[in-house]
């Protein structure tokens, strides 16, 4: 069986940079789940289609062609063009967020996320990795840190990549979208059983990487 570390948690508790890290440390591959949904999101937003528009979204989500580069900074191509630099965005994540609820969509990306578990292993990042899409994963982790501390971070990460931020803004959103992410009927964010609970509130990023490393080992 090929070995599979979920790290499950909230918007900006720093799961792609932990995860990320922690792929490189042990060599294995990197699942950025999110992007997936990010991906569908950028293409309903091309296409001019709306999330309610439930028929729709599932037909796009379903002829889609996604390709990842993880060599170094995740880079992410829709349909053959690079939609990186689209990914980040606060009206991307929105998105993303809604079509997410709808199961029909969740089913149809299942497989996509399931092609990343490769050997010699794979992190996967998101909200369902170790309750849904790896549920028999060797390890799991549920990292997660306050709202203000985490729409801090997203304002900085936002302005370091020179987007556009309001920090209010930041927080009614990531509020909105743990609402939806932990009350959906299909996958919501929950803390996979045998998890190991963190709360990076608290912590720098090398502690948060130890002590998974420290976890899983
Ligand atoms: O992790 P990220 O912020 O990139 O995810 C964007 C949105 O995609 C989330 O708010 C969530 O609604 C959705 N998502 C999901 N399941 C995942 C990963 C992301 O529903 N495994």
């Amino acid at each position: 069986m090929i070995p599979v570390l979920t790290i499950d948690g909230p918007s900006g508790a720093g799961k792609g940079t932990v995860s990320r890290a922690i792929a490189k440390r042990l060599g294995w591959h990197y699942l950025d789940s999110g992007s997936i949904y990010r991906a569908l999101g950028i293409a309903c937003l091309q296409q001019n289609v709306d999330p309610k528009n439930i028929k729709t979204v599932i037909k796009v989500a379903q002829t889609i062609k996604l390709a990842f580069d993880c060599t170094d900074e995740l880079k992410v191509a829709l349909n053959g063009l690079d939609i990186t630099a689209k990914l980040a965005t606060e009206k991307t994540a929105g998105i993303a967020s809604a079509i997410a609820v709808i199961p029909e969509v969740r089913a149809v990306l299942l497989q996509k996320q399931k092609d990343f578990q490769q050997l010699p292993g794979l992190v996967a990042d998101g909200r369902d990795m170790g309750t849904v899409v790896f549920i028999t994963a060797n390890h799991k982790v549920y990292l997660t840190a306050s709202v203000k501390i985490r729409a801090r971070r997203r304002y900085k990460q936002l302005i370091e990549k020179g987007i556009d931020a309001n920090l209010s803004q930041i927080i009614q959103e990531i509020q909105a979208r743990d609402k939806r992410d932990t009350e959906r009927v299909t996958a919501p964010l929950i803390v996979a059983k045998n998890a190991l609970y963190l709360d990076s509130s608290d912590l720098s990023i090398t502690q948060v990487i130890e002590k998974i490393l420290n976890f899983i080992h």
